[in-house]
């Protein structure tokens, strides 16, 4: 899977999340932000299929617990994704808060390194149609979406600092690759 990892995911991705335009017009753009930091992470190639598949969860034949990237990345595990991949897509943008909001465990760590922040900088940083935006615009854009008491908004205001953090990190190694 490893020399075709970025094709097997965007056609996974394109499979389950064509028919919710939203979603698969977010998931491009962020595989396409992903594309963009690959260069400052150790393994381009799990970040970029991360991001193809970060929302897959989202697919309604999917959703089991609720919580799309747990039901993500328990179906990534069914198809043998590794247990890398599993992680960083059942931990993107910190939804550890919302999983416990709603009382769902999660399987796999959170991996904490570059190619963590870099796929939730991507996703933070991607509007729900694929632009291009900035991180505190994004998460305002949620909490408007949801409304101030859906458990996604309250859990994406809960996280907000870490999200901005991670996103920060992930500015900065791009930023010196820059001025290299
Ligand atoms: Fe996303």
């Amino acid at each position: 899977m490893t020399a075709d990892l970025r094709s097997w995911a965007a056609e996974i991705a394109r499979v389950e999340l064509e028919g919710l335009p939203r979603r698969w017009q977010h998931t491009q753009g962020v595989a396409r932000q992903a594309e963009r930091a690959s260069r400052v992470v150790d393994d381009p190639d799990l970040l970029v299929a991360a991001a193809w598949l970060h929302d897959v969860g989202y697919a309604p034949r999917l959703i089991r617990t609720g919580v799309h990237a747990i039901d993500g990345a328990r179906f990534l595990s069914e198809l043998d994704a590794s247990d890398r991949l599993c992680g960083l897509v059942a931990h993107h943008s910190c939804a550890c808060v919302e999983a416990r909001n709603q009382g769902v465990a999660i399987e796999w760590p959170d991996e904490h390194t570059v190619v963590r922040d870099a796929l939730w900088w991507a996703d933070m940083t991607t509007t729900p149609t694929g632009g291009v935006t900035g991180v505190q615009d994004r998460i305002d854009e949620v909490l408007n979406r949801y409304g101030p008491d859906h458990v996604v908004a309250r859990s994406v205001d809960e996280a907000s600092e870490e999200l901005i953090a991670a996103a920060r990190r992930t500015e900065r190694l791009l930023a010196e690759l820059i001025q290299v």
